[in-house]
């Protein structure tokens, strides 16, 4: 299994008590497979994804990403192990506006230790793959909405992420671009092996994952 999260629990403050945003929560996806994270809204999956991204520290419980068992290890250790095996796409595609669509995806290999020839050819690589062949030169302002999408997931693998974790990354897009984008993200887990979350509220897209999961919600006030 690349992701297992294991007992998973997140509480926050609330006045004098406290609010239970994630209960005992347990989740496996196994390299190759995508897994559909659903619930209603305030269910929790956004913050399930960032306690898979190594992005918040659960309460309790335990998270492995591809092996290796996150809770231990000091702040330094997790944004290495983050930058190394896990690719995050968000519900807006948060490019960097001065940077062409080459460069967003580069500055990922830049911001994890080298950016080398092979890293340059890998960038291309992948942004012809999602179809920005003739675009690599285009900041984001220049770009579409879909194309822009396209952008971050390429951004995201650049890696070669043994995790990826996608929240709602269709959600800005119309109809026909959105499945674009699922049908890249789908095609890129089998062929990099990868364990893909995708969080999403499309009953289609649900079911065009391997397998759901559906979140209730936990939010209960404890005195
Ligand atoms: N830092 C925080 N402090 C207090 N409450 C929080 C915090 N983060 C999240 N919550 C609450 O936790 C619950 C779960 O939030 P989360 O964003 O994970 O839900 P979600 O399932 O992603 O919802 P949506 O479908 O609307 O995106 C919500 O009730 C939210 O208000
Ligand atoms: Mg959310």
């Amino acid at each position: 299994m690349s992701l297992v999260l294991e007992n998973i629990t997140v509480t926050v403050p609330d006045g004098r008590d406290t609010l239970t945003i994630l209960d005992a929560v347990d989740l496996e996806v196994a390299a190759g497979e995508t897994v559909a994270l659903t619930g209603p809204s305030g269910s929790g999956k956004s913050t399930l994804l960032a306690v898979a991204g190594l992005l918040l520290r659960p309460g309790s419980g335990r998270v492995h990403v591809a092996g290796v068992e996150a809770g231990a290890l000091p702040d330094r250790e997790r944004t290495r192990l983050r930058g190394g095996t896990i690719g995050i796409v968000y519900q807006s595609a948060n490019l960097l506006p001065s940077l062409t669509a080459r460069e967003q995806v580069e500055v990922v290999a830049h911001a994890n230790g080298r950016l080398d020839r092979a890293a340059r050819d890998r960038a291309e690589e992948l942004l012809v793959r999602v179809g920005l062949a003739d675009r690599l030169s285009a900041q984001p302002g220049q770009l579409s909405g879909g194309e822009r999408q396209r952008v971050a997931l390429a951004r995201a693998l650049m890696m070669e992420p043994a995790v990826l974790l996608a929240d709602e990354p269709t959600a800005s897009l119309d109809p026909v671009r959105g499945a674009e984008v699922m049908r890249l993200l789908l095609e890129e887990t089998t062929r990099l092996g990868a364990a893909t979350l995708l969080v999403t509220h499309d009953g289609d897209q649900a079911a065009g994952a391997g397998r759901e999961v559906r979140l209730e919600r936990a939010a209960s006030t404890v005195g």
